[in-house]
């Protein structure tokens, strides 16, 4: 299998170790980035990590996949209560994708409670820390078998 993953980081991602550890763990995004590249490595994925404070660059991201990439695994942070655009993109493109959260957000401020992209998403992690981007990419081993034998 040489399936190809990109990883989107949104907003405030770069801050992670340092931003409200006690919300987003003690990990940094170069930790976090290690732990999944060892993680598809194993599996036999190629991995790559994109992370913009800017709405327009995750948009390029995603629209730079567009038959290059198999499946995409974003956190689009705080974009993802507000930014029909990216939802927009990925739709645009077909290509799937799992949304992923390191806190919980349903069990924070209301406003996190919407996000734009879950009811497109194949799956939605939320609350595992950084774990949940483990558990996305161990999933993939699920999804692609499962697609591919359609
Ligand atoms: C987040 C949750 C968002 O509400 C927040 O704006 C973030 C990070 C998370 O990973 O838990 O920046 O996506």
């Amino acid at each position: 299998m040489d399936k190809k993953i990109q990883v989107i980081q949104g907003p405030n991602l770069n801050l992670l170790g340092a931003r409200e550890p006690e919300i987003y763990g003690n990990q940094t995004l170069k930790d976090i980035n290690n732990h999944c590249k060892n993680l598809a490595e194993k599996l036999n994925f190629q991995i790559d990590f994109f992370q913009s404070n800017a709405e327009n660059e995750i948009i390029d991201c995603i629209q730079n996949c567009n038959n290059q990439v198999d499946f995409i695994i974003i956190n689009p942070a705080a974009f993802t209560h507000t930014s029909i655009a990216i939802r927009d993109a990925l739709v645009a493109t077909s290509i799937p994708f799992i949304e992923v959260h390191l806190s919980n957000i349903f069990n924070r401020e209301e406003f996190r409670r919407r996000s734009y992209l879950s009811d497109r998403a194949v799956a939605v992690v939320t609350g595992m820390g950084s774990y949940g981007y483990i558990c996305a990419i161990n999933y993939l081993k699920i999804f692609f078998e499962k697609t591919n034998s359609k």
